[in-house]
């Protein structure tokens, strides 16, 4: 009765921590801290309640699937601030879609880019490993192949574009990339977004940008594959940026976020949405547009991370090949074997972190590039972070 691919959805993180955990328990008197999830911690800025109360009325309305043209051009306008689009045509109603949160629109992705009936091989879709777990699972149920891209302190922590076998680029139909990757951090510069673009259009497959961590760096500001667009003479086939207000914003119970790229894929998406996606409350929708109005509560927000990647910095003192992401707000530490890491650090320490192994797919040898690692989400408030840090420095 049921699709079989669901069995092929084996790996999410939490699950698999929950598991790990199952049965222990933090020592008494220290107060359990949460780095595992990627959930910000700061408060939300006040225009979020604001403008859902201003538009309080607006709960009895069915939202518009594609957004509001308000939000709609909001968002266009953050974009050209934020990555100096200026000479790019962007087109609210053509290149823009709102979604209730990226993690939807990444997964709804792979059903529009993945062909099932196509003649010839199965349909390919190329993914980092390790990765945000919600590509590999939509690549699966699209039923596609996925090939997981293994990326490591030898790679840069991204995928090498170089050493992907053309025949798995001749069948790709999609390929997600993440930038600044969750879990590593790494911003993937100019000539790597170029030369990713290029494969998508070479081998005409969509290159799906994750940027949602793109307005939380310490340095300098990662720019997006838009700009690599607008290099090339503006035109967006072949690509499509996601973004989020969930951690711009510190605001993921919004549900908020957008896809921009491909006028042709835009329209599909807007048609599939319209059939299968979340619409975005009305109440939500003007909040949104208000954040996307704003930089400087994503400046306050940003300059809050710094704080924390300096205290990390301080109280790690490099150990277990810590460094400062490019962007992001993570930490990914090499412990050597990161389930025992976060078995003690919850047992020891009150401190629940994801395994790196749970990030990232073993091959048909059994290695996994997750597995010396753990991820540290410094999600907290500095003072809380400290102490945290404080805890996992003692610990390991
Ligand atoms: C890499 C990455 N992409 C997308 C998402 C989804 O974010 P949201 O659905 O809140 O926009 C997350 C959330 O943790 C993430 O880490």
């Amino acid at each position: 009765m049921l699709n079989s691919r669901l069995d092929l959805l084996t790996d999410y993180p939490f699950d698999r921590l929950r598991d790990l955990l199952d049965g222990t328990a933090p020592p008494p008197g220290v107060a359990p801290l949460a780095l595992s999830i990627g959930e910000p911690q700061h408060t939300p800025p006040a225009m979020i309640a604001e403008a859902v109360a201003a538009n309080a009325h607006l709960w009895n309305k069915y939202p518009p699937p594609p957004g509001t043209p308000g939000l709609r051009a909001a968002i266009v306008g953050w974009l050209r601030r934020r990555f100096g689009l200026d000479a790019l045509a962007l087109d609210p109603d053509r290149h823009v879609v709102p979604v209730a949160g990226t993690r939807e629109a990444l997964y709804m992705i792979a059903t529009l880019a993945v062909d099932p009936e196509a003649a010839g091989p199965r349909p390919v879709v190329l993914m980092p490993n390790p990765g945000y777990h919600v590509y590999a699972g939509s690549g699966f149920m699209s039923g596609a192949e996925v090939r997981f891209l293994d990326t490591g302190p030898d790679t840069g922590f991204l995928p090498d574009l170089d050493a992907i076998p053309e025949a798995d680029l001749a069948r790709a139909a999609l390929f997600y990339l993440c930038s600044p990757a969750n879990p590593q951090g790494t911003v993937a510069d100019r000539a790597y977004l170029r030369r990713a673009v290029e494969l998508a259009r070479r081998f005409d497959f969509l290159l799906a940008m994750d940027e949602c961590y793109a307005d939380i760096y310490t340095g300098e500001a990662p720019i997006s594959a838009l700009n690599v667009c607008q290099d090339l003479g503006g035109d967006l086939d072949n690509v499509a940026v996601f973004h989020s207000l969930s951690k711009r914003s510190s605001a993921p119970g919004l549900r908020s976020g957008f896809v921009a790229g491909c006028p042709k894929v835009m329209a599909k998406l807007k048609l599939l949405r319209s059939y299968g996606g979340a619409t975005i409350p009305m109440p939500i929708m003007a909040a949104s547009e208000a954040l996307w109005n704003d930089d400087a509560h994503a400046a306050e927000n940003r300059a809050l991370y710094a704080e924390k990647f300096d205290l990390a910095a301080r109280i790690l003192q490099g150990r277990h090949g810590a460094y400062r992401p490019g962007g992001g707000f993570f930490l990914w530490l090499d412990v050597g074997d990161g389930e025992a890491a976060a078995k003690r650090l919850w047992t020891e320490a009150a401190l629940r972190v994801l395994p790196g192994a749970y990030l990232a797919r073993a091959d048909g040898a059994g290695n996994n590039p997750g597995a010396p690692y753990i991820r540290v989400a410094l999600v907290y408030d500095p003072a809380t972070t400290e102490d945290a840090l404080h805890r996992l420095a003692r610990t390991l």
